[in-house]
């Protein structure tokens, strides 16, 4: 039988590569998402990936949510823990709103959305989580202390988690992707993104989600068992952490 992967935020941008990228390697893939319907709907039809509508910062809602994705496929044991917004502003003109949007929606969603899944993880003894960092948790940006904070955050939870449940087949691995060609990369003021973002990338150019999905992928296999609390960079040399 084939493992379930359960992937947040996996309608859109990077999830949407990470959901494809691993039904193709043979994975029975739950694609969560908060809001956009349409998006989610479309990406249904698009890929016959079955899409389970829950928002990453309700802890009840995940609990349900995830509830419900076992009953329709079977136990997770591959959780992509992608969902993540940006609320970006300088930390002197930040409102709490703001900053608590994304603390609740990035950082919030490691508990939410981990918690009711680690102990099936741990009884199974075989567990994969693979979270979605961000080169500005590891480096920090202008206009992303809410977001720098969260990302830097999750990277210290995955150490930890990382840890406690070595010695129970689950590992919890970090990817921190630089800039990449998806919609929130986008809604960067042109001007930053040619000016200030672009000539710092040695590659040359923005990264593609489905490069980032291959990351994910890799960690996913039954064959990365010895690779645990590690952050995978993947950022076109912008940053070497
Ligand atoms: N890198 C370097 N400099 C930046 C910058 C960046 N990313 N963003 C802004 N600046 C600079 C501006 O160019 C400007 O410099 P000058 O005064 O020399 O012209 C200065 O900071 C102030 O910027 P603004 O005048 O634009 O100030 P503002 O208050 O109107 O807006 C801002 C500030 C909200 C931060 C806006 O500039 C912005 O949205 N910047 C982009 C921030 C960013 O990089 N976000 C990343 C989003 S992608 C993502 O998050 C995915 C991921 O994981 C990588």
């Amino acid at each position: 039988m084939a493992r379930v992967a359960l992937v947040t935020g996996g309608t859109r941008g990077i999830g949407a590569a990470i959901s494809t990228a691993l039904k193709n390697a043979g994975y029975t893939v739950a694609a969560n998402y908060g809001g956009n319907d349409q998006a989610a709907n479309q990406f249904k039809s698009d890929t016959g990936i079955p899409v389970y509508k829950f928002d990453v910062s309700d802890a009840a809602a995940c609990e349900a949510g995830i509830r419900s994705i076992e009953q329709d496929l079977g136990p997770i044991d591959i959780l992509v823990n992608n969902a993540g917004i940006t609320r970006d502003g300088m930390f002197h003109k930040m409102s709490f709103d703001q900053w608590s949007a994304v603390i609740r929606t990035n950082l919030d969603s490691m508990f939410t959305c981990t918690r009711p899944l680690i102990e099936g993880m741990r009884e199974r003894n075989f567990g994969r989580i693979i979270i979605i960092s961000s080169i500005n948790g590891q480096k920090g940006q202008m206009g992303q202390a809410n977001y720098s904070a969260a990302k830097a955050g999750v990277i210290g939870f995955a150490k930890a988690l990382a840890l406690e449940n070595a010695n129970k087949g689950v590992t919890v691995n970090v990817i921190a992707p630089g800039y990449i060609a998806t919609e929130m990369v986008r809604a960067v003021p042109e001007e930053v993104l040619k000016a200030k973002i672009l000539p710092l990338i040695p590659v040359g150019r923005l990264g593609e989600a489905e490069e980032i999905a291959r990351g994910v992928v890799f960690l996913a296999g039954d064959e990365a068992g010895f690779i645990t609390g590690s952050t995978l960079s993947m950022n076109g040399g912008q940053y070497m952490a």
